[in-house]
Formats: structure tokens, C-alpha cells, sequence
């Protein structure tokens, strides 16, 4: 028996990536850009085993189907063939994050998957390599297996394309995200599907690529100089470009809200009255707020006039991932 447990934190692209070049392998079209947080994360158990005839999936305590489980069993497999075992595993996850609503549940959920595999296995693998392994179960997750500032290159091949911690000086201390939550419900079309409709689809995706690489060349700048007002701008256009790609797809569809867009206005409000924040959005009606912390109560207190206290959750930067001692075998 094999046992490992770690805890990964998720991650909001400040650049977004948005489609694949290679679905089996996820290769990105376009590189990213993202900040770890500290509010919302997941904690995954593995154990693999010579008595099990399949792999098995929990989520928050309660059992997933074999469907809910195959993105899981494709991930094991994928470890199975690399390392020459042939054990299946039972895991047990548990998300610090609503599942599935644009709140990056897979990016926390595939990056403690690949830390706990990690920890079972004795893989030993360094961090460039964990980021390789994350992104094989979900893209954004490669990301989160980093604290602060992350930059995901797209690369060429499974061997290139991984994240990266950015170098800030810790300048993302300084920094808050402000999660202004419109609806925790599972999404309508997945971020899998809504990336995949968009690039075989959307007559806007070319201008998506033509404008990403920029934009992330923008936000990298902004970071070293400790720019929020450069990279809040190019945060929230680059996010608005993202979801541009979706009313140009075949057929069409949005990940908005009318609540979102109430958010969306408000930001923009509160802005030209002199508090600078700029939001984003990702595959999900909610809506995040980039804000520096010293003006965070501000911005909570301006956004109390239209939605509720538990609408609103303050993250700052969060770490990268870590493993958990083992507490005990898995029934
Ligand atoms: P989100 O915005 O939450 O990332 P996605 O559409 O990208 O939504 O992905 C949701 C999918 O991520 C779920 O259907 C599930 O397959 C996977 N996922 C979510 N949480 C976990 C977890 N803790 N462990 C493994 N996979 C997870
Ligand atoms: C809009 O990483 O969830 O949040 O790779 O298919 O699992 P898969 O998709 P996922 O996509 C995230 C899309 C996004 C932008 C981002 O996080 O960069
Ligand atoms: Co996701």
C-alpha cells in the first residue's frame, strides 16, 4: 500500500489561458499568468492498493460515480504507465472551494492529485516536474503547485510546458483579490468545453492569440516594476478579450450573469471615484476583484451598498503546494 496527502491552493489567471493545441496531452495555445490564493483550497489522500479491481473517487466524503471518476482514473493511468505500476488507488479529495462554479476547483484539486501521487509513490519529483504532472489533469492546475506570481510557458511538447514561480519581491503580499460570489452552482459548460468550442468555433479566437502573448509581456513588466495600475489594466482587458472568444462561438454562449455584470459596473464605478481595482472573470458567473490590500476594507465596505457580507470573500496570495502527514488508512 501506498499512501500520500498534500493540499494545493487555487490559482486566478490574471492572463488567461484559453484553448489547447493538444487536448490529450493539454498543451496550451497561448502561455498565462496567475496568482496563488489563500482562500480557497483542496486537500487530496491517495492510496494505492493491491486489493482494489478499479480506482475509486471521493469528493467531499461522498462517493463519485465511475463517470465522475473518470478524469481521475485517466490521470492514475497516466501515472500507471509512466511509472510501470499496475495498482489502482483509491482517492479521497476535499474542496475548500465551491466545485465546478469558475473558482478554479480543478487547478486546486489536479495539483494536490499529482502532490499526494508524488508523496505515495516517492516519485521525488521537483517542482518543474510536479507542474508537468498537474497539467495532465487539469491545465490551470500546473500553476498552483506554486505560491504568489505563476507563469504557465505554453512550450512545445509535454516536456516544456510548465509553470514557473515569477520573481516579485514578494510584491504580491501587497496585493488582495476580492471574490465577489454570484452563484456557486456548477457551471453549464465546463472549462473544457468552453475552450474547446471556442478554438474549433469562435471566429474571435484568432484575435485571442493575437493579443495574449502582449498582454502577458505587459503583465510580466508590471510585476517587476510593482506596477498595480499597469497590471490591473491588462488584467481586466486580457480577461474581457477571454470571454469575447465565447459570443463568437458556434454555438454561441456566455459565462455572464446579469449579476456578474452588476459586479462588472460597480468595479468600474468605484474606480473612477479614485480606489483603483479591476476584476476578472473565469469559465463562471463570479467575479473576482484584484485590489491592493491597503484599500481592500474600502472596496468591501463600497460593495456592501449592493451585495451581501457572505457574497464577499478576501483572498491574499496563498503558497504553493505542500504534503500532509498521512493521518490514517483509508477505509
Ligand atoms: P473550475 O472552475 O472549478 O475549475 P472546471 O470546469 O475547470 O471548473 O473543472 C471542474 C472539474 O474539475 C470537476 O468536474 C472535476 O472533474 C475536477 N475537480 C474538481 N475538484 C476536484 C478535486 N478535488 N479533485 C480532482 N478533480 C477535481
Ligand atoms: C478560464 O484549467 O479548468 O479559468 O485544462 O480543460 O481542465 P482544463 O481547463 P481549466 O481552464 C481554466 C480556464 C480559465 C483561465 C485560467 O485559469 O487560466
Ligand atoms: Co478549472
Amino acid at each position: 500500500m501506498f499512501l500520500g496527502k498534500a493540499r494545493a491552493y487555487t490559482n486566478i489567471a490574471l492572463i488567461k489561458y484559453w484553448g489547447k493545441k493538444d487536448e490529450t496531452c493539454i498543451l496550451p495555445m497561448n502561455s498565462s499568468l496567475s496568482l496563488t490564493l489563500d482562500a480557497f483550497y483542496t486537500e487530496t489522500s491517495v492510496c494505492f492498493d493491491k486489493n482494489l479491481t478499479r480506482d475509486y473517487f471521493s469528493l467531499n466524503g461522498e462517493e463519485q460515480s465511475v463517470q465522475q471518476t473518470a478524469k481521475i482514473a485517466a490521470f492514475l493511468t497516466m501515472i500507471r504507465q509512466q511509472y510501470q505500476l499496475d495498482l489502482f488507488a483509491k482517492v479521497e479529495s476535499t474542496n475548500f472551494v465551491p466545485t465546478a462554479a469558475g473558482l478554479a476547483s480543478s487547478a486546486s484539486g489536479f495539483a494536490a492529485l499529482a502532490g499526494a501521487c508524488n508523496q505515495a509513490l516517492q516519485l521525488g519529483l521537483a517542482d518543474a516536474d510536479l507542474s508537468r504532472l498537474a497539467r495532465r489533469g487539469s491545465g490551470s492546475a500546473c500553476r498552483s503547485i506554486f505560491g504568489g506570481f505563476a507563469e504557465w510557458e505554453k512550450g512545445a511538447d509535454d516536456a516544456s510546458s510548465f509553470a514557473k514561480k515569477i520573481p516579485s519581491d514578494d510584491w504580491e503580499n501587497e496585493l488582495a483579490m476580492l471574490f465577489v460570489l454570484v452563484d456557486d452552482r456548477i457551471k453549464d459548460v465546463s472549462s473544457r468545453d468552453g475552450m474547446k468550442r471556442t478554438v474549433q468555433t469562435s471566429s474571435f479566437y484568432q484575435g485571442w492569440l493575437e493579443t495574449a502573448p502582449a498582454d502577458l509581456q505587459t503583465a510580466k513588466a508590471a510585476i517587476a516594476a510593482k506596477d498595480f495600475k499597469a497590471l490591473g489594466e491588462v488584467t481586466e482587458a486580457n480577461g474581457l478579450r477571454m470571454h469575447g472568444t465565447t459570443l463568437g462561438a458556434v454555438p454561441p454562449f456566455s459565462y455572464w450573469s446579469p449579476e456578474s455584470l452588476k459586479v462588472m459596473t460597480c468595479v468600474r464605478q468605484i474606480r473612477a471615484q479614485g480606489l483603483p481595482c479591476y476584476f476578472t472573470m473565469d469559465a463562471g458567473p463570479n467575479v473576482k476583484i484584484l485590489v491592493e490590500k491597503k484599500n481592500i476594507s474600502q472596496l468591501k465596505a463600497l460593495l456592501l451598498n449592493d451585495f451581501s457580507e457572505n457574497q464577499l470573500i478576501t483572498a491574499n496570495a496563498g503558497p504553493g503546494l505542500s504534503t500532509l502527514p498521512v493521518e490514517r488508512l483509508m477505509s
